[in-house]
Formats: C-alpha cells, sequence, structure tokens
C-alpha cells in the first residue's frame, strides 16, 4: 500500500535523542552514497523530505520520519566513510550500533548495498553481525537503474549466494530510486513487519 504522509519529526545523534518507543520503526542502513536518503523520498513519494548528496557522508544524524502516524522510517548516516575523521566515524559506528541493537520498538532494518557492487567486507560483517543478533533484516539492491536487466540478475544472485553462505536467508530486493522499481515490496515489507 502506498505511503500517504510523511513528515520530518527530528534529528538524533545517538539513541538517546531519539523520539520515545512509542510506535514501530524501520531504519535504513549502508555505506555512505548507497542512496539511503534518496529511496526515503521516493518510498515516500516526497522530493526533499530527505536530504542527499553526491558527496557520500551527507546524512549524520538519525533522522526520524513520521508516515501517516504509524510509524517512522528512520534514516541512517552512511558507515565506512573514509573522508569522515576517525573519531567522529567511530562514534557513529558505536551510536548506530547501539541504535539498532537496544532500539526495542525498530522492527525491520533495511541494509542498502549498491547493486554494481560486490558486497564489501563492511557489508558481510554487518549481515554476520545482524544474523548472530537475530535482527530481522532485509537487503535492498539500490541503483538498479545503473545495470542491464542481466548485470542485475547477477549482482542479485551474487548477494544470495553470499548471504547463503552464511545461512542466512533475507528477502533481497532490487531497487531504484529513479525508476520506483522495488518500491512497492519495499513498502508491502514494510507493513507486513507492521505486524510483528
Ligand atoms: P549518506 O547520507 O552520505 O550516507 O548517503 P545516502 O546513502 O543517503 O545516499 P543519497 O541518497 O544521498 O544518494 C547518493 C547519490 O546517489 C546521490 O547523488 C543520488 O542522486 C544518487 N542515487 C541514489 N539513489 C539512486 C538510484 O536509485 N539511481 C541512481 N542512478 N542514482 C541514485
Ligand atoms: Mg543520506
Amino acid at each position: 500500500m502506498a505511503f500517504k504522509k510523511a513528515t520530518f519529526i527530528t534529528s538524533a545523534p545517538s539513541i538517546r535523542e531519539c523520539p520515545e518507543e512509542s510506535i514501530p520503526e524501520f531504519c535504513f542502513a549502508g555505506r555512505s552514497n548507497v542512496g539511503k536518503s534518496s529511496l526515503i523520498n521516493k518510498i515516500t513519494n516526497k522530493k526533499r523530505l530527505a536530504r542527499t548528496s553526491n558527496t557520500p557522508g551527507k546524512t549524520q544524524q538519525m533522522n526520524y520520519y513520521l508516515i501517516d502516524e504509524e510509524f517512522y522510517l528512520v534514516d541512517l548516516p552512511g558507515f565506512g566513510f573514509a573522508k569522515v575523521p576517525k573519531k567522529e566515524r567511530d562514534r557513529w559506528g558505536k551510536d548506530i550500533k547501539q541504535y539498532l541493537l537496544q532500539r526495542n520498538t525498530l522492527r525491520l532494518i533495511l541494509h542498502l548495498v549498491d547493486s554494481r557492487h560486490n558486497p564489501t567486507g563492511l557489508d558481510q560483517e554487518f549481515f554476520y553481525w545482524m544474523a548472530s543478533k537475530q535482527k530481522p533484516f532485509a537487503v535492498l539492491l539500490t541503483k538498479s537503474d545503473k545495470l542491464s536487466t542481466n548485470k542485475l540478475a547477477q549482482s542479485e544472485k551474487k548477494v544470495r549466494e553470499v548471504l547463503s553462505e552464511m545461512n542466512i536467508e533475507v528477502p533481497v530486493i532490487p531497487c531504484s530510486a529513479d525508476t520506483g522499481k522495488g518500491v512497492k515490496e519495499i513498502q508491502s515489507l514494510i507493513t507486513e513487519f507492521m505486524e510483528y
């Protein structure tokens, strides 16, 4: 089902500043520049809800968006961005990990991977970490518009192989913030996890 209303609520530097745990939430995680903020805009059908940029490291806090008064979408800072000073990077890593582990109302983690590249070591660490902590997650293969149908299928296959080698069974959805591919599936997934 399409989402109707989307409003910005707050930017939280760490879990302490997040809104009260009241309604379900879904977060967008992944390396800097994979397209987390762009996908949130596409899913909510708002061009400028979340700020996007060509330059990695744009989103620096956990940004909360309230959807249809029912749940939050949370745009996370990207990880693995080399140009951010190490101290800052470590703090983000720590804050985000704490958020992912401790946020009781978090229903599902949407982990984005650029469909043009194989999952990196960091992506794989993240898969392993989430699975070992029994955190529900899905993999979104972004920027699918940049690949031919054939290449996209290969990329999807590769991600599924990597996951299956780790004995991890999660949804994998190719998507694009440009064409809207995958948006319906992502919306359905969110709606499904609202019930859990
Ligand atoms: P950080 O906030 O830095 O972690 O990045 P992000 O993951 O939020 O990425 P963002 O949405 O800012 O997008 C990064 C760049 O990729 C921008 O230039 C977007 O226009 C572009 N982009 C995002 N999604 C897509 C997509 O599906 N297709 C194409 N072609 N470009 C995209
Ligand atoms: Mg962003």
